[in-house]
């Protein structure tokens, strides 16, 4: 089963006007490649410019959350509507930092994952383990869980990715070994198998946390590693190009 890459970039809470003109480098990037789909996920203050900056490019939009409802009395929150109306394609749930910044647990991510859908969006769904979990040996239960709670059923394997990104791993310029990432992401595709049949085999699995130029193609070379979510280092087109590439030579 082959399945496209997507590197997709996270930009968390950073970006104003002047990072418009980066993504163009980084859509500049993109372009000259065709192996990977990528993906530039703004703050959403930035989300309609961004969409309208690359329109015409091959660089998609997303969202980093939204709100479960359509609309409605939930001041300061985004529905996945408003996303798509912005121009978003895609949308990140679940991110670590939301499930720690927000107590986000896996039945909101589940119904974040479904009002996507809803809202003709592919989720992206984060799952991930903390170090004192991984040092216990529970890691494969955490994610078990994780992705049994927060996954809707009856999806088709192009309606959904999933993201796994060590907790300890994001934003800390470590990065699991090889052979954990894929233990992990045979586990996790095996998993899928459980809730969703057959389809799992289409389904997207990143890696995600501290992903850099210097160690994408050996992360991107890993099975059942289908691309990457990539925080700081998808700021910059001198840095986010090259991961870009990576996943060319996969
Ligand atoms: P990082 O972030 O690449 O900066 O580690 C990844 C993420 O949180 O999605």
């Amino acid at each position: 089963m082959t399945r496209t890459p997507l590197i997709a970039g996270n930009w968390k809470m950073n970006g104003l006007q002047p990072a418009l003109e980066e993504a163009k480098a980084i859509a500049q990037a993109a372009d000259s490649q065709d192996g990977a789909e990528v993906l530039l996920c703004p703050p959403a203050t930035l989300l309609t410019d961004l969409a309208r900056t690359l329109s015409g490019s091959r660089v998609k939009t997303g969202g980093q959350d939204c709100h479960a409802e359509e609309s409605g009395a939930h001041t300061g929150d985004v529905s996945a509507e408003m996303l798509a109306g912005a121009g978003a394609d895609y949308v990140i749930v679940g991110h670590s930092e939301r499930r720690a910044d927000h107590g986000e647990d896996d039945l909101t991510v589940k119904a974040k994952a479904k009002a996507a859908r809803r809202a003709g969006l592919t989720p992206i769904i984060c799952v991930g383990e903390k170090e004192a979990e991984r040092a216990k040996g529970v890691h494969l239960d955490v994610i078990e869980m994780q992705l049994d709670g927060s996954t809707p059923k009856n999806l088709a394997g192009d309606e959904v990715v999933i993201a796994y990104e060590p907790v300890w791993a994001i934003g800390t310029g470590r990065t699991a070994e090889p052979q954990d990432i894929a233990e992990m992401h045979e586990f996790i595709r095996t998993r899928l198998r459980h809730i969703m049949g057959e389809e799992a085999e289409g389904v997207r699995i990143l890696y995600g946390g501290s992903v850099k130029p210097g160690n994408a193609a050996e992360i991107l070379g890993i099975d059942n590693v289908d691309g990457a979510l990539v925080g700081g280092a998808s700021l910059k087109a001198a840095d986010f190009g090259p991961i870009i590439a990576s996943a060319q030579s996969e």
